[in-house]
């Protein structure tokens, strides 16, 4: 390939997207092995020979046996001789807890970022959840931090409805997806305010914008147990809304999630490939190859 890596080195748990970005980048795909013994110990196995650019794809969702495993592989490609090496993860995990919320609380978000700084050279991610943190070279002090926006491709997708939807962003830190999404769609855009008082438990307050008979689209960056959409949801149907979408960059969607919003009335769900999920819609590959090519 160009100047960015030998090889895409994958996992089985992310090989569709990763072989997608192998091709766009030109470069060979191969996949590391993982066995997970009885016990819950895995075997790490690279194939070789390593090569001296090793560019890792693996998506951190349910990230604690991955991310252990990822250290692994990139400690033998070091070993084994290679002098460059990156990491695409399009979600990055332990963003969000940048700060000590209560006392005794890990900050995961600066733990994570320099164990991932001590292994890579360059960590290349889609729509980090970073908050009180400007800059994701803040999180993962690594020489090469990039942080890449979904907006472009997301806002193609939804540009293209006929219906011109009112794009809402559920709580204060969604606006920046929202904003930067609806700008190249040219849509509306409004932002919502959240109190959540547990893990599943949220309040909505909507914004004072007309909304009966209105088609809306609820962005983020990341559904978890999908209770912020769903309360949103139900906030905009009580309030007239004629049909309530999803769309977000990144589809954790535990447990019951997808119930929850069915349940709630939200009609279609898309989002990126940054994690596998039914709802995958729009492929990071085109994005993430770009911006790799001027790394
Ligand atoms: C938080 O600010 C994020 O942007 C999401 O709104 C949040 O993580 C969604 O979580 P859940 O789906 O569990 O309500």
């Amino acid at each position: 390939m160009g100047a960015v890596a030998d090889v895409v080195l994958g996992f089985a748990d992310y090989r569709a997207p990763a072989q997608r970005l192998a091709i766009a980048l030109g470069v060979a795909y191969a996949e590391v092995d993982v066995h997970r013994f009885p016990d819950g110990e895995s075997r790490v196995r690279l194939p070789t020979p390593v090569p001296p650019r090793v560019l890792f794809c693996r998506s951190l969702d349910r990230p604690n046996d991955k991310l252990v495993e990822l250290l692994f592989a990139a400690a033998t490609a070091r070993e084994l001789g290679a002098e460059a090496l990156a990491l695409v993860a399009p979600y990055l995990c332990y963003m969000r807890q940048d700060k000590a919320f209560h006392p005794g609380e890990a900050v995961s978000q600066r733990i994570i970022g320099r164990e991932l700084a001590r292994c890579f050279d360059t960590v290349v991610t889609v729509d980090p959840h970073l908050h009180r943190t400007p800059v994701l070279a803040d999180a993962v002090p690594v020489p090469r931090a990039l942080a890449l926006s979904a907006a472009e491709p997301l806002a193609a997708r939804l540009a293209a409805r006929e219906d011109a939807p009112l794009l809402l962003g559920p709580d204060e830190e969604s606006a920046q997806w929202v904003e930067a999404i609806a700008d190249r769609a040219g849509l509306d855009h409004a932002v919502a305010a959240k109190t959540r008082s547990g893990d599943r438990a949220v309040v909505i307050e909507l914004p004072a914008v007309p909304l009966a008979g209105r088609s809306v689209v609820l962005v983020d960056d990341v559904a978890s147990t999908g209770r912020t959409l769903a309360e949103a949801c139900r906030a905009l149907r009580a309030a007239g809304a004629a049909r309530v979408d999803v769309a977000v960059t990144h589809a954790l969607f535990a447990g019951d999630a997808l119930a929850v919003l069915a349940e709630a009335g939200v009609g279609e769900v898309l989002s990126t490939d940054s994690i596998l999920h039914e709802s995958n819609a729009v492929e990071l590959a085109p994005l993430l190859a770009a911006a790799l090519a001027e790394v």
